[in-house]
C-alpha cells in the first residue's frame, strides 16, 4: 500500500478537521447485533451453541431469520469507522449514511472473512499451499478480491499466515502449514492477488494479515492458548511470513488472541509498535481480533475494560473489533492524560490512509450492475479457477498396485457420508457459498460418467450401517471410501486431543478391506490426521482436504486419471496424536532419534511422521540425480537433474533445503529455502536450477539481529523433505 502525496494531504486535511469523538469513532468496528425474535435470550442461545445443546446448523438457521441491528444511528453520529458484512445492498445503505449524513462524510471500511474465496470457494489454505504454485495463490486471491468488492467488502480478513506445527489445533486448516519459506511465499502471493490489480476499485481490497503473531504456536494445540518462545524462534519461524506480507504492501494486520511470553498480542507494544510498524514498516492499521481487547481483562493483564483499552491503544492497536471499549472509554482516557492525543491521531491517520487508498471517497458504493451480475451466478472463469485450484491441491499419498487411476467402466461402490454431501466440500471459514454451486464427490463422479452406486455406510459421526456396508462390498468392482472430518470439526475453536480418524471410520475401512475388493481411500479433512494404521493397511490413500465448490469434479478428474495429481503436503502427518507437534524443520537435538533408547523419541510411537512435509506422489515417477552446488561470490548456484521415469506427463515440485552444520544457535535439521514446480513428459528430463543468495542463509539470534555465519552447510534437493540428494559446502565468506 503506497499513498501518493495528494492522498497523504487528503488524509492530513481530514484529520485536522476531526473532533476527538469523530476520531475515536473511526477506531470502532461494529458487526450487526442480533436483537431478538427468539424464544430464549440471545446470550442463552450462544451458551447453548457453546456447550453443544444447539448444533451449529440449527444455530445458523435461527440466525438467518433473526432481527439484526446494523447500528445506523451510531454510524450517523460518526461513532463507527468500520462494519462487518457481505451484503452489498446493506453495504450501500450503511455507506450512504456514513457518506451523506455524517459531518465529514468519511466512508466505512467494510470487512469480512474471505479466507479461501467468497462465493467461488477454493481449497482451504493448507490444501492450496500444497500446490506449491505461487501463481495459483495469487490468482485465487484476485478472484476473491473481485467477488468481495461485488458484495461491498473492501477489506478481507486474509491471508491467514500462521505457521502451525501442531495438527491438534483446528486452525491449521486456515493457514499455509509448517514451513516459514512456503508461508512467506504464500503470504506474498496472496497480498499481490488481493491488492495489486488497481485497474479499477472493483478489483482490489485491503488485505489483513493475521493472526499477528505466533498464534499457531498455541501450547498443546489448544485454541486461544498461551505461547512462549525465544526471540530467535519468533523471528525465524513465526515472523517471516508477516515480514514478507508487509514488504509486499499488506495494508492491515489483525492481532492474535494469544499472549506471547506473557503479553497478549492485543496489547503487545513490542510486537505491534516495535516490530510490525517500526521494523517492518506497516503503513496501514492494526485491528484487534473479535472481543480481544475485552479479553485482556480475563487474561488478567488489565483490571477493567478502560484499562484494557488504554493498554491496547498505547501498544498500537488502531481499531477495536466489536467490544465498544474504545468508543466508551478512550475519550476519558485522553482527557485524563492516560492516552496521548498523538496515539489517537496515529491510529486514525492509518485508518484513513487505507480508506483513501481503497478509493472509497470516490467510489463508496457497489454499482447496481455489479451486484446484479454477481447475483446472476458465478462467471465460468471463476468456476474454472476453483476447479483448477482443487485439482492442483489433491495429494496422492499411496497407490499400491496402481489401483489408480480408475477405469471408466469400473463399477464403483462409493462409501461414506462425506462423499454425498455438498455441504461439506467448502471447509472451515467459507461464508459466501451457495449450495447450488457445490459439487459433492458423488455428483462429481456421476458427472464424469462414472458407474457409481452410493452406499453412505457411515461417517465421522454416528453409527455404521451394516446392510449398506455389505451391499457396497458385494456390488462394486472397486470401493471408493471417503472418510475424514466434517467441516465443524476443523477451523476456529476446533482443537482436538485425538486426531485419528473420528468416529467409527477406521472400523468401516477394516470391514471394506475384509471384502478383498480393491479399496481406494479418499481423505476429506481440515488438518493432518494421525494415520499410522491407515498408511500401513490401506493400499491407496488420496488426501483431498476440503477442496471448495468444485471438489467433486476435481476429485473425479484425479481418480479417473484425467488429471495427474501433483500436490505435496504443506504439513507433516503424524503417526499418532501424541507425536504432535511433529514437523520436518525441528531444531537439532544432542540426541537425535535413533535405535538407541537414550535418544529423543517415544517408546511407543515412531519418531518420524507417516508422511513428511513436501511429500506427494504422482501417476508417474520422478528421479533426481546429479546435484551440483557451485559457490559464486553472492550466491550458490545449485542444479539437479529431474527425470520423468514413468509413463505419463506429470507435475513435480522440486524442493531445496539447507542445513547450517554448526552455528552460534541450534539450527533446524533442515530448512526449505526454495521450490520449483514444473511438468515433464514421459522420459523427459530437466535441469532444475536454484539460486540461493548467501544473504538468505543466515538466521536471527536472540537479540533479533540477523547473522550470517561462515562454515559448513549441507544443501539438499528432492521431491519431499525426507528423500533428498545432498552435498556439503564450506562457505568461507558472506561478504
Ligand atoms: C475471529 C477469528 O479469530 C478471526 O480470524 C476472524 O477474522 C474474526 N473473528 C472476525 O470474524
Amino acid at each position: 500500500m503506497k499513498l501518493t502525496d495528494a492522498q497523504r494531504e487528503q488524509v492530513e486535511s481530514l484529520l485536522s478537521l476531526m473532533t476527538l469523538d469523530e476520531k475515536i469513532g473511526q477506531m470502532n468496528q461494529e458487526s450487526p447485533s442480533i436483537v431478538g425474535g427468539f424464544d430464549v435470550p440471545f446470550s442463552e442461545l450462544i451458551e447453548m451453541l457453546t456447550d453443544g445443546r444447539l448444533p451449529q446448523k440449527e444455530f445458523e438457521k435461527i440466525m438467518a431469520t433473526a432481527k439484526q441491528d446494523f447500528h445506523e444511528d451510531d454510524i450517523r453520529a460518526g461513532l463507527v469507522g468500520s462494519v462487518m458484512g457481505n451484503d452489498p445492498r446493506k453495504a450501500n445503505e450503511l455507506q450512504k449514511i456514513a457518506v451523506e449524513e455524517t459531518r465529514l462524510g468519511i466512508p466505512l471500511i467494510i470487512g469480512f472473512d474471505v479466507i479461501h474465496g467468497l462465493r467461488s470457494v477454493y481449497p482451504i489454505a493448507i490444501a492450496e499451499a500444497g500446490s506449491f504454485d505461487d501463481a495459483l495463490f495469487e490468482e485465487t486471491a484476485r478472484m476473491a478480491a473481485r467477488e468481495s468488492r461485488a458484495c461491498g467488502v473492501c477489506w478481507n480478513f486474509a491471508p491467514m499466515i500462521d505457521v502451525a506445527r501442531d495438527a491438534r489445533w483446528g486452525r491449521v486448516s486456515e493457514g499455509p502449514g509448517e514451513d516459514p519459506c512456503l508461508a512467506s511465499r504464500f503470504a506474498r502471493a496472496k497480498i499481490r492477488g488481493l491488492q495489486n490489480d488497481r485497474s479499477s476499485t472493483e478489483n482490489y481490497v485491503a488485505a489483513c494479515t493475521k493472526h499477528y503473531v505466533a498464534y499457531g504456536a498455541c501450547e498443546g494445540g489448544r485454541d486461544y492458548n498461551t505461547t512462549s518462545m525465544a526471540v530467535s524462534q519468533l523471528y525465524n519461524v513465526y515472523l517471516p511470513a508477516f515480514r514478507a506480507a508487509v514488504e509486499e504492501g499488506a495494508a492491515t494486520a489483525m492481532a492474535s488472541f494469544n499472549d506471547l511470553n506473557g503479553v497478549p498480542c492485543t496489547v503487545n507494544e513490542y510486537t505491534l509498535r516495535d516490530i510490525l510498524k517500526g521494523e517492518f514498516g506497516l503503513e496501514g492499521f492494526v485491528v484487534s481480533d473479535a472481543n480481544a481487547i475485552k479479553e485482556c481483562v480475563i487474561h488478567g493483564i488489565a483490571e477493567n475494560d478502560a484499562g484494557a483499552g488504554i493498554q491496547a491503544a498505547k501498544a498500537g492497536m488502531d481499531m477495536d473489533m466489536g467490544t465498544h471499549i474504545y468508543r466508551d472509554h478512550l475519550r476519558k482516557a485522553v482527557e485524563e492524560g492516560k492516552v496521548p492525543p498523538a496515539v489517537i491521531d496515529e491510529a486514525v491517520r492509518r485508518i484513513l490512509s487505507v480508506k483513501v487508498w481503497l478509493g472509497l471517497f470516490e467510489r463508496p458504493y457497489v454499482p447496481e450492475e455489479v451486484i446484479e451480475a454477481y447475483e446472476k451466478g458465478l462467471p465460468p472463469a471463476h468456476v474454472a479457477l476453483a476447479r483448477r485450484a482443487a485439482e492442483e491441491s489433491v495429494v496422492l499419498l499411496k497407490n499400491e498396485g496402481g489401483v489408480l487411476p480408475l477405469k471408466k467402466d469400473a463399477k464403483i461402490s462409493l462409501v461414506g457420508t462425506l462423499a454425498g454431501s455438498a455441504d461439506e466440500v467448502c471447509g472451515a471459514w467459507a461464508m459466501g457459498w451457495k449450495k447450488e454451486d457445490c459439487v459433492s464427490i458423488l455428483d462429481g463422479l456421476n458427472k464424469a460418467g462414472g458407474n457409481v452406486a452410493y452406499y453412505p455406510c457411515g461417517g465421522p459421526e454416528g453409527e455404521l450401517n451394516a446392510a449398506e456396508i455389505e451391499s457396497a462390498c458385494a456390488e462394486g468392482d472397486v470401493i471408493v471410501a471417503v472418510v475424514g472430518e466434517t467441516v465443524s470439526m476443523t477451523g476456529e475453536a476446533s482443537s482436538k486431543a485425538n486426531i485419528s480418524l473420528p468416529g467409527r471410520q477406521r472400523e468401516l475401512l477394516q470391514r471394506l478391506l475384509a471384502s478383498g475388493k480393491p479399496v481406494v481411500t479418499v481423505l476429506m479433512n481440515g488438518r493432518p490426521l494421525a494415520l499410522q494404521w491407515e498408511a500401513e493397511h490401506l493400499p491407496v490413500l488420496v488426501e483431498a482436504w476440503h477442496l471448495g465448490i468444485q471438489m467433486g469434479n476435481a476429485l473425479a478428474a484425479v481418480l479417473y486419471g484425467v488429471v495427474n495429481p501433483g500436490a505435496k503436503l504443506a504439513s507433516s502427518f503424524p503417526a499418532v496424536s501424541g507425536q504432535c507437534p511433529v514437523y520436518y524443520n525441528h531444531p537439532s537435538t544432542g540426541r537425535p532419534a535413533g535405535k538407541s533408547k537414550f535418544t529423543s523419541k517415544y517408546l511407543d510411537a515412531p519418531w518420524e511422521p507417516v508422511f513428511p512435509f513436501g511429500y506427494g506422489l504422482s501417476y508417474t515417477s520422478f528421479a533426481y540425480s546429479g546435484l551440483r552446488v557451485e559457490e559464486q561470490p553472492a550466491y550458490l548456484d545449485i542444479s539437479v537433474t529431474v527425470k520423468n521415469t514413468g509413463a505419463r506427463r506429470g507435475t513435480e515440485v522440486a524442493q531445496l533445503y539447507m542445513r547450517d552444520v554448526a552455528a552460534s544457535l541450534v539450527r533446524p535439521v533442515k530448512e526449505c529455502k526454495d521450490y520449483a514446480r514444473f511438468e515433464l513428459d514421459p522420459g523427459e528430463e530437466k535441469t532444475v536450477r536454484f539460486t540461493l543468495q548467501k544473504r538468505d542463509m543466515g538466521f536471527y539470534n536472540n537479540d533479533a539481529a540477523y547473522v550470517l555465519e561462515p562454515g559448513a552447510f549441507v544443501i539438499y534437493v528432492g521431491g519431499n523433505s525426507r528423500d533428498v540428494l545432498e552435498q556439503e559446502i564450506e562457505i568461507r565468506s558472506f561478504s
